[in-house]
């Protein structure tokens, strides 16, 4: 069964409210009662003493009658009945019907403990009244008493008077509280809609939704759970997102750099096996595929380098290394590859400077950016400088080379970026991969790494390392 929130609200605020007027009205009626007919009996008891005094500032019996005369007039436009009765319940004068005490009342005034008998509703005769009894003494001796009633349908009219404001006031504070609880349960249900809506966008991919949060109440502080919760889920969407593209990306530029290398090995094979390669060229052929072979195992171990170091699973063993002998290693091993091309390396360090790295992926990091170095120099020659500075070991590695324009320089850290890619075909691989290797092994010693660059004049590329710190 479904209701609606609204409903709920309303029906759980009527029971409520009828509940509470139930129990007000039942409660004000009998109370109302209770001082009407309480007020009753005091005025009863105020007249009687009052007559009492005056007769008693009389001769007693001879002048009761003349006494309750004067009275009589001002009570009996109330209703009120009253009568003198001596010690043997004898009425001696009386105003109005003529009423008798009874043994049981007479016993409650001669020895009660208040000398007085109030009786807010009791029967008289053939109609319900509101009696009171009350002695008078002559010298110290209770020597009769008075007796008055009044009928109670006075009272019950005023009583029913005042329950009708009571029912009025009911039925308007009903009205009200109505009102109210529909207005409010109105403002609730518009907020949990708002929310409703909300997640119903979410749920179809929305993550923009905003919905309005205060610390006011629950639903206020819901609503601001909602908001983070949404903000969350956007920026793992966003994550997500990134790292499917950066798979797609990676997957199609793996397969483009697969391409050539596997092309010309399955050509060569081809040639191989069908004759078609004159045997002066096998030898050649034979050549071309273990290059290429070489470069595929190249690509396949550079890229299990790049994931390794990116996800931190390459241990570091750093030492303090004299950053000269580095130098000179890369010089030395890269002259073959630098006199081919007519280009000279230099090397300017002075001896004292170490650099604090892991041995192995230094040489690696240096030997990336001084192939790079001679790979995009024509002429001209290649520095390898190092020098201190500020807590910092400061390699530069400089060349005059073609240099590059700041839109390609924007992207070389990037796996596959080639910005020339003329220069594609190279004995030497370039997969656009040395320097992302290059960057991430940078940053795994807590360095940085700095590029400019002019094109047609030269580049520089500068490492700082930070001396190492106990
Ligand atoms: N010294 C340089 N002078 C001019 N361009 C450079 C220089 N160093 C890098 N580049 C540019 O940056 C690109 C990326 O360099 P990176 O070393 O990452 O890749 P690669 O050398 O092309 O290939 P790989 O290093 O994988 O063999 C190069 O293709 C080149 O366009
Ligand atoms: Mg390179």
């Amino acid at each position: 069964m479904r209701i609606k929130y609204l409903y709920q609200q309303l029906i759980s605020h009527i029971s409520v409210i009828v509940v509470a007027f139930l129990v007000v009205s039942i409660a004000s009626t009998h109370f109302v009662e209770k001082v009407v007919l309480t007020i009753k009996g005091q005025e009863l008891y105020d007249y009687g003493i009052n007559i009492l005094t005056d007769i008693q500032g009389n001769q007693m019996q001879s002048s009761a009658q003349d006494t309750l005369l004067n009275y009589a007039d001002v009570l009996k436009s109330r209703g009120v009945t009253f009568g003198i009765f001596d010690t043997q319940q004898n009425v001696i004068a009386s105003v109005g019907k003529r009423i008798n005490i009874t043994d049981e009342e007479w016993n409650a005034i001669k020895d009660g403990e208040n000398n007085k008998v109030i009786k807010s509703s009791t029967r008289r005769g053939n109609q319900e009244v509101t009696l009171v009894a009350i002695p008078y003494s002559v010298n110290g001796e209770v020597a009769g008493g008075i007796l008055l009633t009044a009928p109670l349908s006075d009272s019950k009219q005023l009583i029913n008077e005042i329950n009708k404001y009571l029912v009025y006031s009911v039925f308007i504070a009903f009205g009200v509280a109505l009102l109210l609880s529909v207005i409010l349960s109105r403002i609730h249900v518009r907020r949990i809609k708002k929310l409703q809506e909300a997640t119903s966008l979410v749920a179809v991919g929305d993550y923009s939704v905003r919905v309005h949060s205060s610390n006011f109440d629950e639903i206020g502080e819901l609503a601001s759970d909602f908001n983070s919760m949404v903000d969350r889920l956007r920026v793992s969407k966003e994550e997500i997102d990134a790292l499917e593209n950066r798979r797609r990306q990676f997957m199609s530029d793996v397969s483009h750099e697969l391409k050539t290398p596997l092309t010309t090995i399955s050509g060569v094979i081809e040639g191989l096996n069908n004759n078609m390669i004159p045997e002066a060229e096998k030898g050649k052929g034979i050549t071309l595929v273990s290059q290429e072979t070489k470069r595929l195992i190249r690509l396949v171990n550079e890229n299990l380098d790049y994931d390794k170091i990116r996800s931190n699973q390459i241990v570091l063993m750093k030492e303090s290394i004299q950053l000269a002998e580095v130098l000179e290693i890369i010089q030395e091993q890269l002259y073959t590859q630098a006199i081919e091309k007519g280009l000279a390396i230099n090397v300017d360090v002075a001896d004292n400077v170490y650099i604090y790295a892991d041995y192995d992926r230094l040489i690696q990091i240096i030997m990336n950016i001084t192939k790079n170095s001679i790979q995009f120099t024509d002429a001209g020659e290649i520095w390898l400088k190092g020098r201190a500075d500020d807590g910092f070991t400061i390699i530069e590695i400089e060349d005059t080379g073609i240099g590059m324009d700041p839109a390609e320089i924007e992207n070389i850290w990037k796996r596959f970026y080639k910005a020339d890619i003329s220069r594609t075909n190279n004995p030497y691989g370039e997969f656009g991969l040395g320097l992302s290797i290059v960057k991430q092994l940078v940053q795994f010693h807590h360095g940085t790494i700095e590029v400019s660059s002019q094109k047609g004049t030269g580049t520089n590329f500068t490492i700082y390392f930070p001396i190492e710190h106990k």
